[in-house]
């Protein structure tokens, strides 16, 4: 009944959360702002646009369009120079083994992410020839939760939303995957991702054939 596995990158492959953390917390100090953990905990699964406008509504700053630009390019390169030394090592625990598992058992394999680097990140970590398509941040016009990104994975696979399960960390993330007609997996706490058809803490120790035997 399933076809394909459709997964998000940051969060749920890897854990950049904590790059892009250091990098909105440094740019918020053209401000005088101090970006704390639980605002960025909102900030996954947005887009860096989106995720500006939300520190700046935080900080309670207007801020003129060329700020707003400069501040996003400043924001990305500090990503950029920080993302350049991941390795394999940065792959999160039991994710290889799982992709192994569904790979052998015929699945497709997509990515869903909003970010513009995933292809960097993808390619850094040594995941890139696991997947049979990639939609990523430049190829989408809507963020999470639109259901776009996912939307667009399964047409590049050539299989139908009720086909694919997706794989998220973001409450954005489940919330564009049950909108588009498909199951969610939840990485991490029940309380947060309380949409998702089941939640997993990780992916260690994770067999597919028990995980993915929806009703
Ligand atoms: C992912 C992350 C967000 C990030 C977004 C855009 O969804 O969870 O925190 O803002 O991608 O990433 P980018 O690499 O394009 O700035
Ligand atoms: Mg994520």
């Amino acid at each position: 009944k399933y076809k394909a596995c459709l997964f998000d990158l940051d969060g749920v492959l890897v854990d950049t959360a904590i790059y892009h953390f250091k990098a909105w917390r440094a740019l918020g100090q053209n401000f005088g702002y101090q970006l704390t953990e639980e605002q960025n905990e909102q900030l996954k699964g947005i887009s860096r646009v989106e995720s500006l406008d939300r520190i700046l509504n935080w900080a309670g700053v207007q801020a003129s369009e060329e700020d707003k630009s400069k501040w996003l390019i400043e924001k990305n390169e500090h990503y950029l120079e920080l993302i350049s030394q991941m390795n394999p090592n940065e792959i999160l625990p039991g994710v290889s083994d799982f992709l192994d598992q569904i790979k052998k058992e015929g699945y497709l394999i997509a990515l869903g992410s909003a970010s513009k680097n995933a292809e960097i990140i993808l390619n850094k970590t040594g995941l890139m020839h696991w997947f049979d398509a990639i939609i990523d941040g430049n190829k989408v016009t809507k963020s999470k939760p639109d259901p776009e990104v996912f939307l667009k994975g399964a047409e590049a696979l050539g299989v139908s939303p009720a086909e694919c399960i997706v794989f998220e960390d973001a409450v954005a993330g489940v919330e564009a995957a049950k909108t588009g007609g498909m199951k969610a997996v939840g990485i991490g706490e029940v309380s947060v991702l309380n949409q998702a058809d089941k939640v997993i803490s990780s992916f260690e120790g994770i067999l597919s054939k028990d995980l993915l035997n929806f009703q």
